[in-house]
């Protein structure tokens, strides 16, 4: 809160969250006035739960109508996002949906973000990279299954680009969900490897936007309405509460699914994240993990979790305070404040071992001739890589994949020396 701060916070348009929160949905979308949608799913929700049939049944005695779009993936591809353009405007023979549900994990929610795109124009997803100004996507309500991505709240769609293994975002505020609807029963049936990646992810983004550059240094060029524009003192609150639901449940969820309370703790821990991020953005962890994924295809939220202790390792000093607040967050309670802040990645890395992920890029799958490639690809993101907040940014992220690869933590020698 200074003078020179501009806090540029976006959300959701609307926000609910609760247990059995779905059941409410037709009878609002009737009172706001949508007919006729699309949902956009995956197998996985047609075959093994009620929850598509449910929405249907309940919103046609509404008199509102669906068409069902099951075909979702992990990771969903620019050709997929075309292919599903195709086939949904084929199904709906010129009749324009005036809305789209996402229900499923990030996968699924990017590829209705992208859709609500492409099908009021019936052009490719590709057409859409880039300034998006003006541009009226159809309203989306995102249905998150997983505990995760925080999408429901965010401005952006990231689609994989097949030609050369990279990601690619499509991106404007005017993609944020008109409406995000939380319930956290969706994500009782998540297995516990999906529980974990999405568990860590959503930490990372709380982590990741608590220490990134300020609003005030962002660099928005002549941007009026950026879609990521720095942290601020608002962000950093949703921030601090979702790493103090991580800290209390991530591993409780992925340990006992059936705990429910662990399962409501994550749901809120993952908007809280997005709320924080969405906003204020993110920086070297995601850039270098998109960079892994683009080598390993490995899922996201472990190409996050593999990285994250070393960059948080390298912004020890610059993000000295804000860690030392982590650190407490985390139980560590060494009395001496540098002493706590090295430990934090070290307890950090213990974290992502016990949740099953690799710890160091080499077991990961990252080759030792591939470093250069890596350290190339993930500065190729310019804009997480303009956010890390230290002067020398390539020397900063070639430290960290060097560190990574050996699984060297600056923590690791203070222990061995005690
Ligand atoms: N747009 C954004 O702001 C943003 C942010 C972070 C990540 N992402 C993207 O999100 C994707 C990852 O999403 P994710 O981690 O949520 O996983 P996911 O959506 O890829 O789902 C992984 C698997 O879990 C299954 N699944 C999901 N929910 C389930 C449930 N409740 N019960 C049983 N199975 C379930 C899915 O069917 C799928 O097979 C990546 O593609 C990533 O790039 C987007």
């Amino acid at each position: 809160m200074r003078p020179e701060d501009l806090v540029h916070f976006c959300a959701p348009g609307r926000l609910i969250i609760g247990c059995g929160a779905r059941r409410e949905l037709p009878a609002l979308l009737e009172r706001l006035g949508y007919r006729r949608g699309v949902v956009v799913t995956d197998s996985y929700f047609v075959n093994n739960t009620p929850w598509v049939r449910e929405l249907v049944d309940a919103s046609r005695a509404l008199g509102i109508r669906y068409f069902v779009f099951d075909g979702g993936e992990p990771d969903p591809t620019t050709t997929l996002c075309n292919e599903a353009t195709a086939s949904v405007l084929r199904a709906l023979d010129g009749q324009m949906p005036d809305h789209v549900i996402a229900l499923g994990g990030g996968s699924n929610i990017d590829l209705a973000k992208a859709l609500c795109l492409t099908l009021p124009r019936g052009r490719p997803v590709q057409d859409f990279i880039g300034d998006l100004a003006g541009c009226k996507p159809l309203p989306l309500i995102a249905l998150p299954t997983t505990s995760g991505t925080g999408s429901e709240a965010t401005p952006g769609a990231i689609l994989l680009d097949p030609d050369n293994a990279t990601k690619v975002a499509v991106m404007d505020n005017a993609l944020r969900p008109l409406l995000a609807l939380v319930d956290p029963e969706f994500t009782y049936t998540c297995p516990p490897r999906v529980t974990a990646d999405a568990g860590i992810d959503a930490l990372t983004h709380a982590i990741e936007s608590f220490v990134t550059l300020d609003s005030a240094l962002y660099e928005r060029g002549s941007c009026v309405d950026p879609g990521y524009s720095g942290r601020s003192s608002l962000t950093m609150m949703f921030a601090r509460e979702s790493m103090r639901l991580c800290a209390a449940w991530l591993e409780r969820a992925y340990t006992r699914g059936d705990d429910t309370q662990a399962r409501i703790g994550m749901s809120y821990a993952s908007i809280y994240a997005a709320l924080s991020y969405g906003s204020a953005g993110l920086n070297a962890g995601h850039g270098i993990a998109y960079a892994i994924a683009g080598q390993t295809h490995k899922s996201h939220g472990s190409t996050n979790a593999v990285i994250l202790p070393y960059v948080i390792d390298a912004l020890r000093d610059v993000r000295f305070p804000e860690l030392l607040e982590v650190a407490r967050i985390f139980g560590i309670t060494e009395p001496d404040g540098y002493a706590a802040v090295r430990r934090l990645p070290v307890e950090l890395r213990a974290l992502v071992a016990r949740l099953g992920i690799p710890t160091d890029l080499r077991s990961f799958g990252i080759e030792e001739a591939s470093r250069d490639a890596l350290l190339r690809d993930a500065l190729g993101v310019a804009r997480l890589a303009k956010a890390f907040p230290v002067a020398d940014i390539a020397a900063a992220y070639e430290g960290i994949i060097d560190n990574a690869w050996r699984g060297s933590l600056a923590g690791d020698h203070e222990l061995s020396i005690v």
